[in-house]
């Protein structure tokens, strides 16, 4: 059978299904990794599971969102993640030392490879040609234990790149541009598979810009051949062995398939708040900007912070611009160290950050109020910036250097001859010691928990019916950060579930939580793709907490609809989408739970009369595992028979 790199990827990891799309599919995963944010609840959610040691061959316990320190919390957390990761198995990359993504690509992602992270931004290493895949932190819990990693098989889109970049277009110009064509809602069930003339000319960064923006997408990942490239990158690393070829089968099918001329793209931008609001920079000319933020897994590798240093040594940014630059990691500031490239970023006016995740999960950088911040990440949801009336416009470094020297968006046709993008030097420092690699046997290490480290509830199955109230309306397009906020302040509580329950939908409406504590059991109705954005299980673990049990939407985005699985909230769909007129806040909602079935319809009744047909896409082992009361429960169970 001729098969394409996902297939191949798939072919080779795969432990139960048929590789056909929409069936359930188990792979077996090589590699996980973890951040902060997410890793101290998956940690708690692996020692509750009751392995001894990590079984994969490769887990990275990663501090790079909550770096700040403010107070015990974030110490307490850093402090456990370092003393659970000595116990059970797993590296541990210490607050300070880069991105999750920039470090995993850098110095652990392998071609071939299957990996499983608690960040939606997980697909980066596909870069690289692994099949990365973001998840919940439970999901990674037991692919940490040695569990399979269940999802649905997707199709497969083949994106055909034509001829190459051209004058001051990017990497970052292509997934905009298929953001824009494909819209947020664009990738979902999809993998999205790079081939073509263009990808030789991609190194393994640029690369890694596209996979990792496939997430905006809805993707279940992307992924790029393993070719002269990825060899050429892996030697730059110090870890030529770990290349291996993998490209398509010349005769290969797509499910799907995009065509991009690289050499006809130009700079775009997303406007705000949503990252597939996409136009060309050349139509934002005259737009003033109050900030400039240039890092992030998306765009801080070397060659992104090589070419802004290179634009700053020729000119200052604007005084009416706070430009602030984080790099990836200690080994892109090593570089830029060493070849004295620091000096002109510092020169120039712009601030230098920690090498961390910083201003994009709203650590500080906040922009002014209404202001315009032109940032280089990969989100831009009203609010993420930690200014609510903030316009956040995402752009590639280079559009975003020219943004900050003169202080607004101008025509890039005024901007002069476009830097080449740099190579990686011959001599790349090695960053590998400052990581912290397990000892053989944990026995001896005692994990070490603050008061911010609350063990894990237990949460009770369903019986044949389930009453509850609706809690909230929501419109389209709900997002995790809507559901479950980010910000110094709340993400200090993710290891503390009743303390960051607080928060929950506390940026939509101010009532949702004393609404919730007054109820039994709640439901969250809501209209199109609710829960899209970051793999944050809080999002679906705080309001389980707060009573919520179902959510019925028009429609949910994958990962989100996974982690409400996983903690045993029913997600259901409105069997016709004009049905969302007839539910209203507070109503009394009557689900015939024991009916449900896998991929079944039934009636939910609306007290007073009336009543809404719902529908799901649960496999029947998903839906024992809600039944259950969550996969925790369910694997419990499994285990004691
Ligand atoms: Fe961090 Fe932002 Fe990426 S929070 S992992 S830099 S999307």
């Amino acid at each position: 059978m001729t098969m394409n790199v996902t297939q191949k990827i798939i072919a080779a990891h795969l432990v139960s299904g048929e590789m056909v799309p929409g069936g359930e599919i188990g792979l077996r995963i090589d590699q996980t990794l973890t951040q902060d944010a997410t890793g101290t609840m998956a940690y708690l959610q692996f020692e509750a599971i009751g392995v001894d040691r990590v079984r994969t061959d490769l887990s990275v316990s990663y501090v790079d969102h909550n770096t700040l320190q403010m107070g015990f919390r974030n110490p307490d957390d850093h402090r456990f993640l370092r003393t659970v990761a000595r116990k059970y198995g797993v590296v541990f990359s210490p607050p300070g030392t880069g991105i999750c993504h920039q470090l995993h690509l850098e110095n652990f992602a392998k071609p071939g490879a299957t990996l499983v992270g608690s960040d939606s931004h997980t697909p980066t290493a596909g870069g690289i040609g692994s099949l990365a895949m973001g998840a919940g932190g439970l999901s990674v819990a037991l692919a940490m234990a040695g569990e399979p990693y269940f999802i649905a098989m997707p199709k497969v889109v083949r994106v055909r790149l034509e001829g190459a970049l051209t004058g001051w277009a990017s990497a970052k110009d292509v997934i905009l541009h298929l953001l824009g064509l494909l819209s947020v809602k664009g990738g979902v069930g999809r993998v999205f598979e790079y081939a073509g003339p263009g990808v030789a000319t991609l190194s393994v960064p640029e690369r890694a810009v596209i996979t990792n923006m496939g997430a905006e997408l809805g993707a279940t990942t992307s992924v790029f051949p393993s070719d002269g490239q990825t060899r050429q990158f892996l030697a730059a690393m110090g870890r030529e062995g770990d290349w291996k070829e993998l490209v398509a089968d010349a005769d290969a099918t797509y499910d799907e398939e995009v065509v991009i001329d690289l050499s006809a793209l130009e700079p775009l931008a997303a406007q705000p708040h949503m990252p597939d609001r996409v136009m060309p920079v050349r139509e934002l000319a005259g737009l003033a900007v109050q900030q400039v933020a240039i890092g992030s897994c998306t765009n801080s590798s070397y060659a992104d912070m090589k070419s802004v240093a290179q634009l700053f040594a020729a000119a200052k940014v604007s005084p009416e611009t706070d430009t602030l630059i984080s790099p990836g990691s200690k080994q892109v500031l090593k570089m830029l160290a060493r070849e004295g490239l620091v000096e002109p970023l510092l020169d120039a006016g712009a601030r230098l950050l920690e090498c961390s995740c910083g201003p994009c999960i709203g650590m500080g950088g906040s922009p002014v109020s209404g202001g315009v911040s032109v940032r280089t990440f990969n989100r831009n949801f009203e609010g993420r910036s930690g200014t609510k009336d903030a316009k956040v416009y995402l752009v590639s470094p280079l559009t975003a250097a020219m943004v900050a020297i003169r202080g607004a968006f101008t025509d890039p046709a005024t901007w002069g001859t476009a830097p080449a993008v740099p190579d990686l030097p011959a001599d790349v420092p090695s960053i590998r010691d400052m990581f912290l690699y397990p000892p053989a046997d944990g026995d001896g290490v005692e994990v070490q928990r603050g008061p911010n480290i609350v063990a894990l509830e237990k949460f009770e199955g369903f019986g044949d019916v389930l009453e509850a109230d609706v809690l909230l309306k929501a419109g389209d397009d709900i997002t995790t950060d809507h559901i479950m906020p980010a910000g110094a302040e709340i993400t200090a509580l993710r290891s503390n579930v009743p303390a960051i329950s607080a928060y929950v939908f506390n940026r939509v409406d101010e009532e949702f939580v004393a609404r919730a504590k007054a109820c039994d059991n709640g439901v969250i109705v809501a209209g199109e793709n609710y829960g899209q954005g970051s793999s944050r299980e809080h999002a679906a673990l705080a309001p389980r907490h707060l009573g919520v049990r179902a959510v019925i939407a028009k429609s949910l985005a994958r990962i989100h609809r996974a982690n409400l699985v996983n903690f045993g909230i029913l997600p259901l769909m409105l069997e016709d989408k004009a049905d969302y007129d007839v539910l209203a806040l507070g109503q009394r909602l009557t689900v015939p739970v024991a009916g449900i079935t896998a991929g079944g319809i039934v009636r939910v009744a609306v007290a007073g009369g009336g009543s809404v047909a719902v529908r799901n896409d649960l496999t029947q082992k998903e839906l024992d595992i809600i039944r259950a009361g969550g996969l925790l429960n369910y694997v419990r169970l499994s285990k004691t028979g």
